[in-house]
This record gives structure tokens, C-alpha cells and sequence, in this order.
């Protein structure tokens, strides 16, 4: 089947955002600023449906996020029914507000996978980057508890300026804590991060420094962790090929059942998101308008459509190219052939010591 002229797969992953509540502020979350209320949240046999309707659609994996899943009483219910339609279960969670006996509960359930965040390698700055005062010890706490279930572990470390120069640190206290991979991104700015884009934008130099680092690190622990590093967008000349192309391999969830190419869709006005609460999953995945918009590569301007990268890059992301450039057809302004590339320079020069925006 093709849509757009482009060839339509099945989506491999699923990100359901099952709330948008959360005990922690982290400054660069990705969530939107309008965040989903709590009465507006599906219910657990709408989640419940969704799992279902995903493996029919031939995804392998999904991932229980939020927000901080946990904070939904019924997180064992939906890991259940994801895990009785054969999905592969990952839990991404802040730790904070998860016992020992709830994560006990929740493998029983069927979490296959968990994956926590870390702010920092130093508690104290730690607690300041969430927003949280005792976050830290928490995390340390519940991977305590991960491992000794017996369950694979990810860290997770989001990188920007205040915590750029503690990538070895937090690597070694991933590795205390038994993560068997870890994940560093560089701050994706998009939602709160956007907000936040000048008290978190590290330095050239900073970052340079920080690309070395983990080449060393990776080299180091090479055959005993995975490190996976996200480069930082507004320093690089090549845009990602973000979500491995729009409506080509994932979707999201939102609380309250809106369906998503990526997490920051919704910031593209004019695009039409269809509900899970009136369509199914298959539906949306093959026909919504959102979905439609930038698959493939029909949709895309120059210098895009003639590049000898379009089918690998996808044109960079629809979400930055607009937050950037104020319309998603042009370019990612990350690339070095987008005619704003330029205005990508000047603003990640901006960086201002200010308090954070927290995210609340
Ligand atoms: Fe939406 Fe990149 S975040 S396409």
C-alpha cells in the first residue's frame, strides 16, 4: 500500500503518553505546554484497546511513558493487556513515586524493560535540574530495584549546560547503578525545552568537548554497555532523520487519545489529529490527514526535493523546521543547505543564566 508515493509499513513502536502528570519540572521536557488534564486522560480499557489494536497493526513495542506513568493507579492493568497482545513492554519513568513492591507488581504485570532518568551525577544539582528536592535518591533507589528483579535497565541522561561537563560522572554512576545501556541526549528543543532553550544551551565548546568524551567513554566500556549518544541539533550541518521519518515506523498516544507522527506534532497548526476514542489505531495510522501531511517525500520544497539525502534524512524534522522557520514544508534549519541555517548559529549563541521555567 502506498500513501503520498510513499510505500506504508507497519509502525515498529508505540509511545503511549498515558498522562501528563508528573511529580518532577525537568526544564527540557518534551511535553507540551498545554498539558493534558486528568479528566480528559482515556480510560484503562480504552489503553487496554489500543494495545490490542497495535499489535494487530504489527507494532512490537511499546512504550508505557508520560509524563510519569506511574502516577496512574491502573499502570499495571495497561501493562498487562500490552503485554497479553504480545507487545515487548518498556516503562519510562522518573522513578519517583514507584515503591519496591509496586515495580515488583509491575513486572508481575509484564514490564519487560526500564528505563530512568538521571539528571545529574551530583544529587544536589540534580534535584535543582528536576525540580525536585530527593529525586535523585529515588532513582538510585528504584534502579536498586530493577536489577534485582532481574529486569534490563537504561539510563537515561538528558545533557545541556549545566550538567555537560559531568558525562564521564554520570556514565560511571550509570554503570554503578547496572544499566546495561545508557542512553545521552543532548536537549531536544521542543515543548518546555523550547521555553527553557537559553538557560539550557550549552557552548560550542562545551559540546565539542562532550562529542569527545563520549567517543572515549564508548571506547572504554566497549563490550560492556551500549551507549547510545544523540547529537545536539543546533550544532550539527546534517538535520536527523527525526522519528525515522514522519508516519513511517512510530506513533503517540496522547492522554487523552490524540494520535501523533511524533510527540511535538501538535505544534504544526492546520494539521487535522485523529482520536483513538473514534477511530482505530489501523485507521489512523493508514488514512489520517496528520499522518498524510509529510509522508514520503512528495510534500517537500527545495532544496529537500532534489537532495541526494531525502530518503534518508526525510528532510530533517517537520516540528523544528517549523518552530524555526514558521512553516514545516521548508527544510530543517539544522541543514547546512537550508537557506535559515544562519539564524540556527545565531540563536544557539543566545545562552542567558536565568532560572528555569519549570514544568508544571
Ligand atoms: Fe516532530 Fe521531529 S519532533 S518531526
Amino acid at each position: 500500500m502506498s500513501t503520498n508515493g510513499a510505500t506504508l509499513n507497519a509502525p515498529l513502536g508505540l509511545l503511549a503518553e498515558l498522562t501528563h502528570r508528573c511529580p518532577l519540572g525537568c526544564p527540557y521536557c518534551s511535553n507540551p505546554l498545554a498539558l493534558d488534564q486528568r479528566e480528559a486522560e482515556l480510560d484503562t480499557a480504552a489503553w487496554a484497546r489500543v494495545m490490542r489494536e497495535a499489535a494487530g497493526l504489527g507494532v512490537l513495542q511499546v512504550h508505557l511513558s508520560g509524563g510519569e506513568p506511574a502516577a496512574r493507579r491502573d499502570l499495571e492493568q495497561i501493562a498487562k493487556a500490552a503485554r497479553s497482545a504480545g507487545l515487548y513492554c518498556n516503562l519510562i519513568t522518573s522513578a519517583v513515586g514507584i515503591t519496591a513492591q509496586r515495580m515488583e507488581a509491575l513486572a508481575d504485570a509484564g514490564i519487560d524493560h526500564v528505563q530512568i532518568s538521571i539528571q545529574d551525577s551530583e544529587p544536589q544539582s540534580a534535584d535543582h535540574i528536576a525540580g525536585y528536592k530527593g529525586a535523585s535518591g529515588r532513582k538510585r533507589a528504584l534502579a536498586a530495584e530493577v536489577v534485582k528483579l532481574g529486569l534490563p535497565l537504561t539510563i537515561n541522561m538528558v545533557v545541556h549546560r549545566a550538567n555537560i561537563s559531568r558525562i564521564g560522572a554520570m556514565v560511571d554512576l550509570a554503570l554503578s547503578l547496572g544499566a546495561s545501556r545508557i542512553e545521552i541526549a543532548h536537549v531536544q528543543y521542543y515543548g518546555w525545552a523550547l521555553k527553557n532553550r537559553a538557560a539550557l544551551m550549552p557552548s560550542r565548546e562545551q559540546v565539542e568537548q562532550a562529542v569527545k568524551e563520549v567517543e572515549a567513554l564508548r571506547e572504554q566500556h566497549c563490550g560492556r554497555i551500549v551507549i547510545d549518544a544523540v547529537v545536539p541539533d543546533y550544532y550539527a550541518r546534517f538535520p536527523k532523520p527525526c522519528v525515522g521519518g514522519w508516519g513511517r515506523r512510530s506513533l503517540n498516544v496522547t492522554p487523552a487519545g490524540r494520535v501523533l507522527p511524533c510527540h511535538a506534532a501538535e505544534v504544526i497548526p492546520g494539521l487535522e489529529f485523529w482520536n483513538v476514542r473514534e477511530h482505530s489505531l489501523a485507521d489512523i495510522w493508514r488514512n489520517s490527514p496528520a499522518f498524510s501531511a509529510f509522508r514520503g517525500t512528495e510534500w517537500m520544497a527545495e532544496p529537500c526535493r532534489s537532495c541526494a539525502m531525502k530518503e534518508k534524512d526525510f528532510g530533517g524534522c517537520r516540528c523544528q523546521a517549523f518552530l524555526l522557520t514558521g512553516d514545516a514544508r521548508n527544510a530543517d534549519p539544522i541543514c547546512h543547505l537550508a537557506p535559515q541555517h544562519a539564524h540556527v548559529a545565531e540563536l544557539a549563541a543566545m545562552q542567558i543564566d536565568t532560572a528555569y521555567h519549570y514544568r508544571r
